[in-house]
């Protein structure tokens, strides 16, 4: 039998066990730039084989979020390498989210006021950002109406996502995860509802609608290589006002293709049903294994049976555990040993300090990890 404490080889790389950290925006990087605390933070989840880090925007169009640890200038990178050389000495390895949140985004959050920028033109009116209020402070702020990006502009986001993924190899990171899911840009492209183009991006032909995810991921190949390039997406997620669309299944199975003939790292699929969207429908996971010849992640409401059973009826390879790798820095180690799991606090997900960050203890006692 094969279980989530066994190892497993990931392009390349040993990761330790079969474990992920999922990543999770924890919104606590003043000015976007990476801090000691981050570094601690992921020191102390060392415990699972492989971390994917908080969502990482890849510009300051592409930010969503206040103090959300970016990815696009030196300090940046400065920032990420404690963080990157902290988790190898800890035996992990670690991914960084690359993120373009499109129009979940705010006119506060972007140069000079502008609107952010999508696939279309459509507000996403009941989505929020995390912006700033008329009064200047940190708030939830409804998304504002987006620019349309025109063709010419869609090309100058890849070309931001590429310069992103070289700032994560130069940081020390073995590779980076294009954020594919969630609502966030690459799936306003995706999206055959909410993707209203008419040019070769447009969602008038299955081929169009892949377009722009596949020249981003392309785009991340020729630049650090298909190994150290992940994506995760989340097939029939509704999150930030994604619709329903004819041949959305379809959609997924050719995206799985075509990234089989690509060779990248893997593939990390969120499963939304615990989030309140439709479940993926009967068999899809089955069928997108078949239709996807690599490493497969799955999140979403995953415990230890659940994550045993998929990894050794060989449904999936690599089980990612989000909220519960806020409240259990051992999560693996609780595993393991049969030791309770605790429960985060809602309360401290986004923003603040230390507390709801760092001071979740592992469970033999140690408040933190020493490092
Ligand atoms: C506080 C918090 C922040 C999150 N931020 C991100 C993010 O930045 N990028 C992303 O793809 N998913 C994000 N997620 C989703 C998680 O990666 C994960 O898929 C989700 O929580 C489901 O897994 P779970 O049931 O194990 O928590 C976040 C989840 C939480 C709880």
């Amino acid at each position: 039998m094969t279980s989530l404490f066994d190892g497993y080889q990931l392009a390349g790389n040993t990761l330790k066990n079969r474990a992920v950290m999922a990543p999770m925006t924890r919104a606590r990087a003043p000015g976007n730039i990476p801090t000691e605390a981050t570094a601690r933070y992921y020191a102390q989840r060392t415990d699972a084989g492989l971390i994917v880090t908080e969502g990482t925007p890849i510009s300051q169009e592409g930010n969503g979020f206040v103090d959300c640890p970016g990815i696009w200038n030196d300090e940046q990178i400065a920032g990420w390498q404690q963080v990157t050389q902290r988790v190898h000495d800890g035996g992990s390895l670690i991914f960084t989210q690359i993120w373009h949140v499109g129009r979940i985004s705010h006119t506060s959050l972007q140069k000079n006021g502008q609107p952010p920028v999508s696939s279309t033109a459509v507000q996403a009116a009941k989505s929020s950002a995390f912006g700033f209020n008329d009064a200047g402070e940190p708030d939830f702020v409804i998304a504002s109406k987006p620019h349309a990006l025109t063709t010419e502009e869609v090309k100058r986001v890849v070309k931001d996502f590429a310069h992103a993924a070289v700032n994560a190899v130069k940081a020390g990171f073995d590779g980076v995860e294009i954020h594919g899911a969630n609502g966030y840009l690459v799936e306003q492209f995706l999206n055959g509802a909410v993707n209203d183009r008419q040019d070769r991006y447009g969602s008038d032909t299955l081929e169009n609608r892949l377009r722009f995810a596949l020249e981003v991921v392309d785009a991340c190949i020729a630049k650090i290589g298909a190994d150290r390039v992940g994506i995760r997406l989340s097939p029939f997620g509704r999150l930030h006002e994604l619709g329903d669309f004819a041949e959305e299944e379809e959609t997924f199975l050719a995206l799985a293709h075509e990234l089989s003939h690509r060779n990248i790292a893997y593939i990390h699929i969120m499963d939304q049903a615990s989030r309140g969207a439709p479940a993926m429908p009967d068999g899809f996971l089955e069928k997108f294994r078949q239709a996807y010849n690599g490493t497969l992640i799955l999140a979403g409401g995953m415990d230890l049976n659940k994550a045993n059973e998929m990894i050794n009826n060989n449904i999936i390879d690599l089980a990612a555990f989000g909220a519960k790798y806020i409240s259990n820095p051992d999560l693996v180690e609780r595993y393991r040993h049969g030791w309770p799991v605790s429960e985060p606090d809602h309360k401290y997900y986004y923003g603040g300090a230390e507390q709801g960050y760092t001071d979740y203890p592992t469970f033999s006692g140690a408040t933190t990890i020493k490092l």
